[in-house]
């Protein structure tokens, strides 16, 4: 069985639907490790309610980001990680990482890049008056949310929806979509 490590830094809805979605066997995968870089965040109660081992880390106590890569790679590694999905992990991946998984790490994004990049790309988008929002999955490169696309989804709005109700449908389609690729990717 394909073995994934998922990398996330707050809430871990998204892993939450990575989770469900193994655990009815609808995504033939083992999570064989939580990656935080925020040791309290919710997704890491999510991995303790499931018995998913965690590998938390603090930047800030490693000289590099090098040093705590070295770490991850080496238990990844270790456990035989075929795929590394980030989350919601609002970290730059490094080079340590990048040339130990090449091709191999995956991202989603809530917004139709290359529109939107980085941190709030729902409000960034609401702000801008889009009328068409999306969600894009990637593969992971040097880059803040670049790389190859893997799929999209999109939707239209008619701009009288609130940012809470267009923030809701994007994160349906993300816990539908972020399964369907990790299967397509693994299979
Ligand atoms: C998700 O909407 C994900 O697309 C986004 O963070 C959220 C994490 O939510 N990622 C990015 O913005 C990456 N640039 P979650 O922790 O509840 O899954």
């Amino acid at each position: 069985m394909n073995k994934i490590a998922i990398f996330a830094s707050g809430n871990g809805s998204n892993f939450q639907a990575i989770i469900d979605e193994t655990e009815q066997g609808k995504l033939n995968v083992e999570i064989e490790i939580l990656v935080t870089d925020k040791p309290d965040c919710f997704a890491t109660k999510r991995a303790k309610n499931h018995n998913i081992p965690v590998f938390s880390f603090v930047p800030k106590n490693y000289a590099s980001k090098e040093e705590y890569e070295k770490e991850i790679a080496s238990v990844l590694i270790e456990k035989n990680v075929s795929l590394l999905v980030l989350a919601g992990y609002m970290r730059l991946i490094g080079d340590v990482l990048l040339n130990q998984f090449r091709n191999r790490i995956i991202n989603i994004h809530p917004a139709l890049l290359p529109a939107f990049p980085g941190k709030n790309a729902i409000q960034q988008a609401f702000q801008y008056g889009v009328k068409v929002f999306g969600v894009t999955v990637h593969f992971v490169d040097e880059g803040v949310d670049t790389g190859t696309i893997i799929a999209q989804e999109c939707f239209k709005v008619e701009g009288k929806e609130t940012l809470a109700e267009i923030e809701q449908k994007i994160h349906a389609i993300e816990y539908e979509l972020y399964p369907k690729v990790i299967n397509t990717i693994l299979s």
